[in-house]
């Protein structure tokens, strides 16, 4: 049987992207405003990436698993159909809109009351501060979050994974086509630079933050958006980072808008290649 618990939590430091936030500021979650066009444009195109991470991560039936970052579950629903019943998933993000959106999803998988599914729990929780034991989870996963990017979100994974416990997180690559598209807009739009950092220093910090035989590999796919106008909804419905300007984001809007309609003219189709790296690390088993 699935129960759905949904927490309230007062959270800490919300936001969409820790590397773009202003220390010490408050800011609004970057993706409570647009979590149905996450859920309609974004999660059918992130669907390859989140196969892949499943695969990666060797879910078994019995495993007690956490999503941090979960966004409107597009990976949890694949975790969820790899669990039997005695399996769990609990399933977190700092945004409540994308979360109800998971909620309902999930919960449809399975819907409560027929005995057989997997728990689900689905709670508002930062990454790096999470409203459960140390130790509860065989298996934390993430598909594009802020995770790796600093210590404090490791460390996080780091306490609430078991000894043997693994980490399985899907995260950009450097080098693809449809980051130096948008790393040019940004660049003539005057917004923030990409956080640009290479896969040996994400390892490092990995290593660092205690885990153990931390492996990874790029998953290269070609995205095929049918038009410009396709595209370019797609990209609006990752909103926008908290720390942009609205003359910045107006300015980043209109040059890829422009750029992309030159690049697909007359109802063109948008293909774009993608690299993604995905992680997968232990926690050491305890001697
Ligand atoms: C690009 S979306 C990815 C969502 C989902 N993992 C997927 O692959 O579709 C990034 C998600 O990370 C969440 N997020 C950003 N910062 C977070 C944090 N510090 N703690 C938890 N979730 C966070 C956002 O609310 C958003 O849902």
């Amino acid at each position: 049987m699935i129960v759905s618990d949904t927490a309230t939590a007062t959270l800490a430091g919300q936001g969409g992207r820790p590397t773009e936030r202003v220390p010490g500021v408050s800011i609004p979650p970057q993706y409570d405003p647009i979590a149905q066009d996450y859920e309609q444009w974004v999660v059918p195109k992130f669907r390859p990436v989140a196969e892949a991470l499943v695969k990666a991560a060797a879910v078994s039936p019995s495993e007690h698993v956490i999503e941090v970052g979960a966004g409107t579950g597009g990976l949890s629903r694949l975790i969820l159909a790899r669990l039997g019943p005695t399996g769990t998933l609990t399933v977190t993000d700092v945004s409540h809109a994308m979360l109800e959106i998971a909620e309902r999803v999930l919960a449809s998988l399975v819907p409560p009351g027929n005995g057989r599914g997997p728990r689900l729990t689905v709670t508002e929780a930062d990454l790096t501060s999470l409203p459960v034991s140390d130790g509860a989870f065989d298996l934390l996963v993430s598909q594009f979050t802020p995770l790796l990017d600093g210590p404090a979100g490791l460390r996080e994974a780091l306490r609430v994974l078991r000894p043997g416990g693994r980490l399985a997180a899907a995260v950009w690559g450097g080098s693809y086509t449809e980051r130096a598209l948008l790393k040019a807009v940004r660049l003539e739009a005057g917004a923030p630079p990409y956080p640009d950092e290479s896969v040996s220093v994400t390892a490092t910090r990995i290593r660092e933050a205690g885990f153990e035989e931390v492996r990874h590999r790029s998953v290269w796919l070609s995205v095929v958006h049918d038009t410009a106008k396709t595209y370019l909804a797609y990209r609006a419905a990752f909103g926008v980072p908290p720390a942009w300007s609205p003359e910045q984001a107006s300015r980043y809007a209109d040059t890829l808008t422009r750029r992309v309609e030159a690049i697909a003219p007359d109802g063109e189709s948008v293909v774009l290649d993608w690299q993604v790296v995905l992680f997968t690390a232990f926690r050491a088993e305890l001697v």
